[in-house]
C-alpha cells in the first residue's frame, strides 16, 4: 500500500500539468466586461463601445447594403461577411466586441487576475506592446475591407478608450 503513494502522486502531479496546459480561455460576453468598465472614474469603456460603431456591425449586416453584398446567402450567417461584423465565438451578434481585440476573458475577467497586466497576459489578455501591435490588429480587418482606405492614426482617435490619468 505504501508503494502506491509516490506513484499517486506522480499520477497527480501529470493530471494536474496537463490540466494546466490544455487550459482552454472562453469568451464571456461584453456584458461581463460592463461590470467594471463603465464608470466616469474608470474611463467609460462599455459606454464607448456601445456608442461606436465597432458594437453595431452585426446589425450592418440586416441593411439593404449587406443584402447586396451577399446576395446568395444571408449576410448575417456569411462567414466571409462575419469574419470581420461579428467575429467572436458565441457573440457575433456583439459585433466588433471587447474580447475580438482583448481575447477571450473567461481567467482574467477577476479582479484579482485584472490589475496585474502579467498575470492577465498569462490568463488570455492580449499583450499590446506597441502602437506597431495596435495597428496590425486592426488591419487584420481593415487592410481590405470594402477597398475602404484606413488611417491608423486618426481612426485610433476615434476608438480609443483609455482609462483616465492618476487612475
Ligand atoms: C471585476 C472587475 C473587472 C471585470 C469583470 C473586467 N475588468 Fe478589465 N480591468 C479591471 C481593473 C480594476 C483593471 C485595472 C485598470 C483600471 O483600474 O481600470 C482592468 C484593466 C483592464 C485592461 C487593461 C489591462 C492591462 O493590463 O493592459 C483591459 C484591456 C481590460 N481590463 C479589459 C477587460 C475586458 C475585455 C473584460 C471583459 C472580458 C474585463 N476587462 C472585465 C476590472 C475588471
Ligand atoms: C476584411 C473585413 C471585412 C469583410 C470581410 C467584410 N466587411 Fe463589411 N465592413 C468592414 C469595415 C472595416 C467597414 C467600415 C469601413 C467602410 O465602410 O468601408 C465595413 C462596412 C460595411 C457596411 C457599411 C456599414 C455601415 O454602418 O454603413 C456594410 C453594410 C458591410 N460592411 C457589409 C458587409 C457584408 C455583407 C460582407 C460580406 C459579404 C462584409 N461586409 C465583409 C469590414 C469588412
Ligand atoms: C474584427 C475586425 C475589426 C477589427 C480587429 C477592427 N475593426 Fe474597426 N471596424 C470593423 C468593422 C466591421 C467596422 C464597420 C462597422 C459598421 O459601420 O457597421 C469597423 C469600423 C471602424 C471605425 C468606424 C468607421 C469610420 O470611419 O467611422 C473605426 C474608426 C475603426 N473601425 C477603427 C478601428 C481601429 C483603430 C482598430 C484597431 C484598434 C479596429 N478598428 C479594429 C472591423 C474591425
Ligand atoms: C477594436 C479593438 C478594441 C475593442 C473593440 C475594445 N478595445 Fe479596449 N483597447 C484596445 C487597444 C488596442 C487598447 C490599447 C492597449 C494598450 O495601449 O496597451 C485598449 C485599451 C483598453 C483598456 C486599457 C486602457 C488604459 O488606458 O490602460 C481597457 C480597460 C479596455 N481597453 C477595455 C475595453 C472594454 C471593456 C471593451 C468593450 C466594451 C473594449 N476595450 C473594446 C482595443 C479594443
Amino acid at each position: 500500500m505504501k508503494k502506491a503513494i509516490p506513484v499517486l502522486v506522480i499520477v497527480f502531479a501529470f493530471v494536474f500539468i496537463l490540466a494546466a496546459y490544455s487550459q482552454d480561455f472562453t469568451y464571456v460576453g461584453s456584458a461581463k466586461c460592463k461590470t467594471c468598465h463603465k464608470s466616469e472614474k474608470r474611463g467609460q469603456q462599455y459606454p464607448l463601445w456601445e456608442a461606436r460603431q465597432h458594437s453595431k456591425s452585426f446589425a450592418a449586416l440586416s441593411t439593404d447594403k449587406a443584402k447586396e453584398l451577399s446576395p446568395d446567402t444571408p449576410a448575417a450567417e456569411n462567414p466571409k461577411c462575419l469574419k470581420c461584423h461579428g467575429p467572436t465565438e458565441g457573440f457575433k451578434e456583439e459585433g466588433v466586441t471587447c474580447e475580438t481585440c482583448h481575447g477571450p476573458g473567461s481567467a482574467y475577467k477577476k479582479l484579482s487576475i485584472m490589475k496585474d497586466h502579467a498575470q492577465s497576459v498569462a490568463n488570455g489578455l492580449t499583450d499590446f506592446k506597441s502602437a506597431d501591435e495596435i495597428k496590425k490588429q486592426c488591419l487584420s480587418c481593415h487592410a481590405d475591407a470594402h477597398e475602404s482606405s484606413f488611417d491608423f492614426a486618426s481612426a485610433w482617435e476615434k476608438v480609443k478608450h483609455p482609462v483616465p490619468e492618476g487612475e
